[in-house]
């Protein structure tokens, strides 16, 4: 890209509400300013200008470091346009794209289609269409109903000339709310080129949410276990002792919904399963506990990058009953897996061996957040 960028971002994000600038506002783990630097270090611009609070210029200085990007962190003003002129103040190149740090999911393919445009006009934007009917409105009245065909939504980037921006901002007497409508009070026709769905601004919480969404990447996995009970010994079943049944057979304390639980896990995350995890090359494991199962499960997800969402658990089986339990027993091993876990149970209408309380088995699906 030949353009260089000003990434407006001094705003206060009082919509927001969060008492913090929109810009360091977090979706996924990220501030809206990184997303942002990961699409623009993409397109690697001559030139990014991150215009920033004045009274965080060091936290924003601190954020675009690791870019490596060319970059200059400037103080902004008290409107949007007064922050675009310090910005334009340092662009050396021909044309400029101007951007919301608030719209920073808009796609890297808007920016090169924004900037191409800029071979024929001496404004661009993108638009899209509104699907909202769009009235104007005085003192709770309808003043007129606008033909919604002809109207287009604009967003950012935003594509000028350099010389024709710099004239008429340093020209003008009056505040617009974005530079294309500045450009068109000084007479210059502005192209629209197809906007972006995804290009939308954050601006309320709710639009905080939206984005959160959009960002999130999950991966659901199932387990399974079974175990027939032995005829001594107390059960114990997700990390729960039972003392008026007996244990389950198996190398370990036999507890099928720990085991489930661990296999939805590793499934979800891509990592084999119990057997392959907890064999034989790893004597320590040999007839350890279910707590200790889903302990080291967790801690070989979180080193791959994920983190639990939630589990379900289903017990099949004539026994135990679980209905009186089924609190204590997800207060457990919510506590055991540090996030939210649901249990429910189930009889098999006399068929099969869990039918006549020879064993019990559970069925667990587990699903996972990718950490950004
Ligand atoms: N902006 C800016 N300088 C200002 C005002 C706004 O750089 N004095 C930037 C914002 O950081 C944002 C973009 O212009 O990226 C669009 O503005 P808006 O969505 O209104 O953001 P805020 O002004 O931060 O939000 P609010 O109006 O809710 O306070
Ligand atoms: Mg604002």
């Amino acid at each position: 890209m030949k353009s260089s960028v000003i990434l407006v971002a001094a705003g206060r994000g009082e919509r927001l509400g969060l008492g913090i600038p929109k810009a360091l506002a977090k979706v996924a783990g990220k501030t809206l300013l990184e997303h942002c630097l990961d699409v623009l270090r993409d397109l690697s611009p001559p030139l990014v200008v991150v215009v920033a609070p004045s009274d965080h210029l060091a936290q924003f200085e601190e954020l675009v470091k690791p870019y490596g990007l060319p970059l200059k962190v400037v103080a902004g003003g008290d409107t949007r346009q007064a922050s675009v002129k310090n910005g334009l103040a340092v662009v050396d190149t021909d044309n400029v794209l101007v951007h919301d740090a608030a719209r920073c999911f808009a796609p890297r393919e808007l920016f090169l289609s924004v900037e191409s445009a800029l071979d024929q006009a001496a404004s661009v934007v993108p638009g899209i269409g509104v699907s909202d009917t769009i009235k104007e409105v005085s003192e709770g009245w309808v003043e007129k109903t606008l033909e919604r065909a002809k109207l287009a939504a604009v967003q950012t980037p935003q594509g000028f000339q350099v010389s024709a921006l710099r004239s008429a901002i340093n020209a003008a007497t009056v505040d617009f709310t974005d530079e294309a409508g500045l450009m068109e009070a000084f007479g210059h026709k502005t192209c629209v080129v197809a906007g972006s769905d995804r290009a939308f601004k954050v601006t309320t919480p709710a639009d905080l949410d939206r984005a959160e969404v959009g960002q999130a990447n999950f991966r659901t996995g199932i387990g399974t276990d079974a175990h027939k009970f032995s005829d001594s010994g107390e059960l114990v079943l997700g990390c729960l002792s039972w003392p008026e049944y007996p244990r389950l057979e198996g190398h370990s304390d036999g507890d099928s919904v720990a085991h489930a639980i661990v296999d939805a896990l590793l499934t979800a995350a891509g990592l084999g399963d119990i057997g392959s995890n907890f064999g034989v090359d790893r004597p320590q494991f040999k007839g350890a506990s279910g707590e200790v199962f889903i302990s080291e499960t967790l801690s070989m997800i979180k080193s791959a990058g994920f983190e639990v969402s939630n589990i379900a658990v289903q017990i099949v089986g004539d026994k135990p009953k679980v209905g009186p339990r089924r609190a204590e027993l997800e207060a457990r091993l919510s506590e055991v897996v540090g996030a939210p876990v649901s249990v429910a149970a189930t009889t098999t209408d006399g068929l099969g061996f869990l039918s006549d309380a020879r064993g019990v088995a559970a069925v667990a699906t587990a699903l996972l957040k990718v950490r950004s």
